[in-house]
């Protein structure tokens, strides 16, 4: 293997070095470059690419070098975490924050919670863990999804597993180990009661932007995201901060970790001070913030003709076929921007209006089951989800989501169908190729990820 000093004085390793803290955020390593120069060279001594050039030529490449960089991420991220780490946020989290946010929640029963840079899981399951000991009553029947997401692949598959060593329990008293572990030879594996309600995707907090409805990071009640951006510059974190606040609902919580308590970054949010924790409210309407959100301001009325319903399969020929009409893009894009601030009540009237213009739009109906999706309403998800199949059956995203809903309620055969209808749409379009509605989610991108969901399933 190449020593780290030959790699540090290649002419290419600054560009290499560039690339990777642009694609992480991992600022890090702006002064470490021995640490990072052993990391590649090891990975350049495990691929045979080399030298640094080849390297980096193919991890720049966003299509034929992605394994590969998320290979080096593997490498290059830091996974440390444990359950219940930090007592104190625990604390302020079951003291505080939760509290505060069943009641305000208590109508609509429904909590949702994001956990960014979740590493190998132990930060989401404390929590899924603690919302079911010191809350289960209070929120019986109640839809709560923990969201947990991650730039390291291989970090989401150990969390997926959900099976620990002794140590990853150092700060988890020995009765809650009994009660929501089993243990299975050396590991403790978590309970599939705590393990329910949560989810794990990737997500690239520099890359992908946020909020978003589409990757179901919009909306949120609580924002846990520590231990991560002490690994990004000044810069980038003052970036995130303002699209932390906006993923989050009026009323809604962030908590960042004990040791970057840079509160002027978060001048914005309502700061809270518990003993050993610092917590950010964002406050936007006057108290109590579990006053009603202003009224529903209708949507101008989309200016479309009603067309006539689309064939299935285009019969040939057709003649004289009124136009299908596109719907007005802009309140299609106003109901984006309202549930992307959680706003789900007028998302979910927005685009009944939509579909009041045009009942045939197949995207009016996909965001119609998104936002019923994150209303509770699983069957309405899944009838618009069928629905907006129905009238575009090209129309790739509700196929993948329709995939998710299904296996979510283990309907593992029409979970499989939906995602082979996935990967049969998909076929013939350029990998870097962006999707329609997918928040720059590329056709390769979707390809691996529902590979992934197929392998997971556990699927020929
Ligand atoms: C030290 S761990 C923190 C785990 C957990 N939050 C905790 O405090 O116990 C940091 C995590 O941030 C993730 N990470 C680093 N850069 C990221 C990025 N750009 N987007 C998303 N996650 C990232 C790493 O992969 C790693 O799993």
């Amino acid at each position: 293997m190449m020593a780290p000093a030959v790699l540090v004085a290649d002419p290419y390793f600054p560009r290499l070095k560039s690339l990777v803290i642009e694609t992480t955020g991992m600022a890090f390593y702006a002064d470490k470059d021995e640490d990072l120069a052993r990391i590649v060279a090891a990975r350049m001594a495990e691929t045979g690419l080399m030298p640094c050039a080849r390297y980096l030529e193919v991890i720049a490449d966003p299509v034929l070098g992605r394994d590969e960089m998320d290979a080096l991420v593997a490498e290059l991220t830091i996974g440390e975490t444990y359950f219940f780490r930090h007592k104190e946020q625990f604390d302020a989290l079951r003291d505080i924050i939760l509290p505060n946010v069943l009641e305000r929640n208590q109508h609509v029963r429904r909590l949702r919670i994001w956990s960014a840079g979740c590493a190998t899981g132990p930060e989401p399951y404390s929590l899924a863990i603690m919302l079911k000991r010191d809350f289960g009553a209070r929120i019986a029947g109640w839809h709560v999804s923990i969201i947990a997401t991650d730039i390291n692949q291989k970090f989401l598959a150990r969390a997926r597993d959900g099976r620990y060593d002794e140590w990853a329990f150092r700060a988890t008293p020995d009765d809650v180990r009994r009660e929501c572990f089993e243990q299975v030879g050396k590991q403790w594996a978590i309970r599939p009661e705590y393990k329910n309600c949560v989810s794990f995707q990737y997500h690239n907090l520099i890359k992908n932007r946020f909020p978003s409805l589409i990757d179901n990071i919009a909306g949120l009640d609580i924002i846990i995201c520590r231990n991560v951006v002490i690994y990004f510059s000044r810069e980038t974190v003052e970036g995130l901060v303002p699209c932390f606040r906006e993923t989050l609902v009026d009323g809604g919580w962030l908590v960042m970790g004990h040791a970057e308590p840079n509160m002027e970054l978060f001048r914005d949010f309502h700061t809270v001070n518990t003993p050993g924790a610092v917590l950010y409210q964002r406050v936007d309407t006057p108290r109590p913030i579990c006053a009603p959100l202003p009224p529903y301001a209708p949507l101008p009325k989309p200016n479309l003709r009603r067309p006539a319903p689309p064939p299935l399969r285009p019969p040939a020929p057709v003649p004289k076929a009124p136009p299908v009409v596109k719907p007005d893009p802009v309140g299609l894009n106003r109901v984006r921007d309202l549930a992307d601030q959680g706003r789900w009540a007028e998302a979910l009237a927005g685009c009944d209006a939509l579909i009041a213009a045009n009942a045939l739009d197949s995207r009016s109906h996909f965001y119609r089951a998104l936002v019923l999706e994150q209303q509770g309403d699983v069957e309405g998800c899944e009838t618009s989800l069928r629905r907006a199949i129905y009238l575009d059956r090209h129309f790739v995203l509700p196929h993948y989501h329709l995939g998710l809903f299904l296996w979510r309620r283990n309907d593992v055969l029409g979970a499989q169908r939906s995602f082979r209808n996935v990967l049969a749409l998909l076929e013939r379009l350029p990998e870097d190729h962006a999707l329609d509605d997918g928040d720059a989610i590329t056709v390769g991108q979707l390809r691996e990820t529902v590979g992934m969901h197929l392998d997971l399933i556990g699927a020929p």
